[in-house]
């Protein structure tokens, strides 16, 4: 039976999955073989689109003679047939004969092989295609929410979440939307994403309860994305057996506590047989862990791992770990340094089903960070790459800032150096966004953001892509038809943007200089004197932080002897990077030619330049786009220009009073 497909609320926007998207398939005569829950989502999604557009489904069963079950001709062969060794959820692909056909191992790779189809939109019917095998790098490719249960005083519904509340959850309760969440898996399930985390990592009392006495509303949000291919993954709480049972302790090595843990992913799996797993943020930022009882992260990690390994769940275990009550005044303390120096020595040591999941960056998501160390450190750890997709440091989803080429840089870089593995390939537990997704009609906010999400399913999925041709891809299925001045208008505001927030923002690659607590805007000492441990160090001589061997932190030491010798000198290291390992005068010389003074003036001159000219760009574009997203767009370009202007005037008149250099072109600098 094919499965409908989840009706979009009125005002919600269909982001890259338009009605239109689907034309060259819904006019098309198709023949599905295959049975099973997908491939009814399969069936149901055919069967939608020829019913809007005149074409025809026949479904067959799997394994039955070829042929149409009706003698006729069709134009697209989707087929699940276990004989085709491609995985889980690879596809083949071809044309032949005026046929297209799409051969899959099982019915997830029979899902992405339909969206494979509806991206190549009527390119998928043109002229001969010899058969190309699609796999997943990795297999999993998940979304963290962020969401909070209850509203939490500081952070709201959703933390660092800046497209309106949560999709699930509202003032303490799951929103029971069925529909609209059913329509998020199903973008997610067309770029390829397969797995879901639906709480914080900062796990209050509210969804500590999600493991247990609330596990139903988690079953709920786990049936609605189940039908596109989406498990579902909680955040729990480390100390969970202490504040829902009184448990004396949450050691990990204590009996009872592992028979509790046994007991709640026993219960967890009768509720929800394809739950995929536990996110755990534990000894980090005031979260409960391991080291209140002188146990190690792999022995919390290995706990978990030993409660969910029956039911073939894993546990993802954040590396974000670090001293967050550092004294500034302490300068032998290095946060960058603080995941490898905790994780590094565990390596080898934690159970199979236990995945360890660092952020792409040693600090927290800034727009320019050198790729963590970690990534390269643990080849006996199954480890997962953690992206921010949700735009805390990057504009929160006011600035337009696509992050493509950034994500692509981390998963192509070579941890060895030229030969060794890239962070892809390393990653073999998987590629982790936390989500930019709210209760937004435009899902993201911003509806530029949307190529975020977008992107990041897609890279997840083949992360040696061309970040340019998935931008491309995004923009031909969001604008079906799009004009050419359309496509163009797009690829200039998106294509530079993250460098453009980079110019404006933090120079060459120091980080934060923002407003305290919610991070948005300039606040160049913001976080210099405080206990969060990212600092800048400027004086009236230099800037940057020295995390050389020789003279600094180590921190360039954590690296692979390759990438160690090209950070560790100033004179190797790249100009993107240089304050992020070295404290340098105002008057070093960058690779480029400039000063690292002159390259701050000119670099915030020219950041505020190209963000009004995207302004500009944009503003030329209203005929052509839907008049609820120009102005949504319109209106957040007002704001990034204007918080880009106080950037610039901020960081420029802040240097020029430390250094007492002015600028060598004479511009005004308050
Ligand atoms: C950042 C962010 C926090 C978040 C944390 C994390 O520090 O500001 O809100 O909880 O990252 O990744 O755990």
């Amino acid at each position: 039976m094919p499965l409908p497909v989840p009706v979009l609320p009125e005002g919600v926007d269909p982001a890259w999955l338009p009605v239109e998207a689907l034309r060259p398939l819904g006019v098309r005569r198709t023949l599905i073989r295959g049975s099973g829950p997908l491939v009814d989502t399969v069936h149901g999604e055919v069967a939608d689109a020829c019913g809007r557009f005149g074409g025809k489904v026949v479904r067959g069963e799997e394994g039955a003679a070829r042929g149409a079950p009706d003698g006729a001709r069709y134009d697209l062969l989707l087929e699940v047939s276990a004989a085709e060794g491609l995985g889980a959820e690879g596809f083949a692909f071809g044309r032949d004969g005026g046929t297209t056909t799409v051969t899959a191992s099982g019915p997830h790779g029979l899902l992405y092989g339909l969206f494979h189809v509806v991206r190549l939109g009527a390119a998928a019917f043109a002229g001969p295609v010899a058969r190309e095998e699609h796999r997943p790098a990795t297999a999993l490719r998940m979304l963290d929410h962020w969401d909070n249960v209850s509203v939490h005083p500081v952070m709201g519904q959703v933390e660092r979440g800046y497209a309106g509340g949560s999709l699930f959850w509202r003032d303490g309760r799951a929103r029971g939307e069925a529909e609209r969440v059913r329509a998020y898996g199903r973008l997610l399930a067309a770029v390829g994403i397969n797995a879901v985390a639906v709480n914080n990592v900062n796990v209050r009392e509210a969804e500590t309860r999600l493991l247990t006495e609330r596990l139903g509303e988690v079953a709920g949000l786990a049936e609605a994305l189940r039908p596109y291919g989406i498990r579902t993954h909680l955040s729990v709480n480390f100390a969970a057996p202490m504040l829902l049972d009184g448990l004396p302790t949450a050691d990990p090595l204590d009996t009872g506590v592992r028979a509790w843990w046994a007991g709640a992913v026993r219960r967890v799996y009768a509720a929800i047989p394809d739950f995929g797993g536990f996110v755990v943020k534990a000894d980090s930022e005031g979260e409960p862990g391991p080291f209140a009882y002188g146990r190690s992260h792999a022995d919390g990690a290995n706990m978990l791992a030993a409660a969910l390994a029956p039911y073939g769940g894993t546990v993802h275990w954040r590396a974000f770990v670090y001293d967050h009550r550092q004294d500034w005044r302490d300068r032998g303390t290095d946060r960058a340094r603080a995941a490898h120096d905790h994780f590094a020595p565990l390596d080898g040591e934690f159970a199979g089903n236990a995945v360890l999941q660092v952020k792409h960056g040693p600090m927290d998501f800034q727009v320019r960070e050198p790729v963590s160390p970690v990534l390269g450190a643990m080849p006996r750890t199954r480890l997962a790459v953690e992206v921010q997709a949700t735009q805390e440091y990057t504009g929160q989803q006011r600035h337009v800032c696509w992050l493509g080429p950034m994500w692509s840089e981390v998963l192509r870089f070579r941890t060895d150096g030229a030969a060794g593995p890239s962070v892809a390939e390393s990653a073999r537990g998987g590629i982790v966004a936390v989500s930019n997704v709210g209760d937004d009609p435009f899902w993201t906010g911003h509806p530029l953001a949307q190529a975020n999400l977008h992107t990041f399913g897609r890279l997840a999925w083949r992360p040696d892509a061309d970040p340019c041709d998935v931008l491309d891809e995004w923009i031909g299925l969001t604008f079906p038809g799009a004009p050419a001045r359309l496509a163009d208008g797009l690829r200039a505001v998106l294509r530079g943007s993250w460098r453009t927030y980079e110019k404006y923002t933090a120079p060459l690659g120091v980080g934060f200089m923002v407003q305290p607590g919610h991070h948005y805007g300039p606040g160049v000492d913001g976080y210099e004197y405080s206990r969060w441990g990212t600092y800048h160090f400027a004086d009236r001589d230099g800037v940057g932080v020295d995390r050389s061997a020789a003279t600094g932190t180590g921190y360039a030491a954590q690296y692979a002897k390759a990438w160690a010798e090209v950070y560790e000198s100033v004179d190797s290291c790249p100009d993107e990077l240089l304050l992020f390992f070295h404290h340098v005068p105002y008057g070093h010389v960058l690779h480029s030619g400039k000063t690292v003074i002159q390259h701050i003036y000119d670099t915030h001159f020219e950041g505020v330049e190209e963000a009004e000219e995207a302004r500009r760009v944009w503003a030329g574009l209203g005929d052509l786009v839907e008049p609820a997203r120009h102005a949504r767009v319109a209106e957040r370009y007002e704001e990034q220009v204007r918080c880009a202007r106080e950037w610039r005037d901020q960081v420029n008149s802040y240097f020029l009073r430390k250094s007492g250099v002015p600028d060598g072109q004479g511009r005004l600098i308050h």
